[in-house]
């Protein structure tokens, strides 16, 4: 599936759309060049998802959680640009987090490869020449 985003006026419909899309998929991990929009994006499905704020967890430098107000449920937030070793990624816990159900968006899922889990759903978020994103899922 294909998900076009002309501006960022788009893109909580683009989030919007994407949601429907996850089904019962809980791991998201996104592919994409600095500054493609990755952030952004998962951003945007937060708030589709009912998020309004963030909750400061220990190791918010990798990861940072945010509750929905609308279903109550914790949403796991992964930004592993700057590990250096994968060892950091076993010292946070990371499988408490992919393997316990909730929802899990992984940016720079390269660095982690080895340990997504099998059934990691893979998106790519892309920049075109005019300013406008893919996302590709
Ligand atoms: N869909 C979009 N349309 C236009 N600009 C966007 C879009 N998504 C992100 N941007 C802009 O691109 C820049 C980088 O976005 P960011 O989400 O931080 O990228 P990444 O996390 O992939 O490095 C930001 O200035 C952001 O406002
Ligand atoms: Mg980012």
């Amino acid at each position: 599936m294909e998900i076009k985003i002309q501006s960022l006026g788009e893109i909580r419909q683009a989030a919007h759309q994407f949601v429907e899309a996850m089904g019962e998929n809980t791991v998201f991990a996104l592919y994409g060049k600095m500054g493609a929009g990755k952030t952004t994006f998962v951003k945007a499905i937060c708030e589709e998802l009912g998020v309004t704020d963030v909750i400061t967890s220990p190791t918010f430098a990798i990861v940072n959680e945010y509750r929905s107000d609308e279903s109550g449920e914790l949403i796991y937030h992964f930004d592993f640009y700057r590990i250096k070793k994968l060892s950091e990624v076993y010292d946070m816990g990371y499988e408490d987090y992919f393997f316990s159900g909730a929802l899990c968006f992984i940016e720079w899922p390269e660095l982690v490869e080895e340990l997504l889990p099998g059934d990691v759903v893979k998106v790519t978020i892309e920049e075109c020449e005019d300013g406008s994103r893919v996302i590709v899922l």
